[in-house]
């Protein structure tokens, strides 16, 4: 969700206001994407890198988060949106962590999209925990390392069970990963809007999703014979 500053800048307003429309567009998007099916959706809204912007921005960001998740969660409910966290929870301001404790607790009964917040994540932090929890699990006697693979460490991930990405996002015309999801998305589509977040819509995620559907997703094979004759 990249361009919020830029656009309140454009406006000639302080970068604040981008980040109050760009919480409006994400419950757009939410809800677009609960209607269209999405199984998981997760959304970046604050990196580990983020901790070093001005203390008040961040601070604003902090609260605007808070009063987000305090109000929406009945909504998350009613359209059976299961929320999830994945990050350093413990950098959190305590009002944050308490509202998103909450919002994790009301809706873990739901069962239709998996929104998965990334709050004060990076992801090589996530690999790097993920290394230690092995590792502890080995020193402990209770595991093997010949036991540790791919599929294992997956499953040691904090993303986990939600399965590997199919498709990302990225808005303002940036062309970065900026340490997401690195090893969960391997074998991601991606795709860069130069649309700026706030301007974000239903309509231009419609238009992405059509575009991603009529990739070709080898997945690192070459296609059976019979299927590249009739491409
Ligand atoms: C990037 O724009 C955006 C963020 C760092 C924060 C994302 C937060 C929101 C969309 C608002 C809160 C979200 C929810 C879901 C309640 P930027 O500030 O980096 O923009 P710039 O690159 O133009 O400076």
């Amino acid at each position: 969700m990249d361009g919020n500053g830029r656009w309140a800048q454009h406006q000639g307003r302080p970068r604040h206001f981008g980040h109050i429309k760009g919480a409006r567009t994400a419950k757009k998007i939410i809800t677009a994407a609960s209607d269209m099916g999405i199984e998981n959706l997760t959304m970046y809204a604050f990196s580990t890198e983020n901790w070093l912007r001005p203390v008040q921005e961040v601070s604003l960001l902090m609260r605007l988060l808070a009063k987000y998740l305090q109000r929406e969660t009945k909504n998350l409910i009613k359209k059976n949106i299961r929320f999830t966290i994945i990050g350093d929870l413990d950098r959190l301001p305590h009002d944050l962590k308490i509202a998103a404790n909450q919002a994790i607790w009301a809706t873990q009964a739901c069962s239709g999209m998996n929104l998965i917040f990334a709050l004060s994540y990076g992801s090589r932090q996530e690999i790097a925990e993920t290394a230690k929890a092995l590792a502890y699990k080995v020193k402990n006697g209770d595991l093997d390392p010949d036991q540790i693979d791919e599929s294992l460490f997956s499953t040691h991930l904090s993303t986990y069970p939600a399965p590997d990405v199919d498709l990302i996002i990225r808005t303002s015309g940036e062309k970065r990963i900026s340490n997401f999801l690195l090893w969960q998305s391997s074998y991601s589509e991606f795709y860069f809007s130069d649309t700026l977040w706030p301007d974000f819509s239903k309509q231009e995620l419609t238009a992405i999703i059509n575009d991603f559907s009529a990739r070709d997703r080898r997945f690192g094979k070459v296609k059976p014979h019979h299927e590249q004759l009739t491409r």
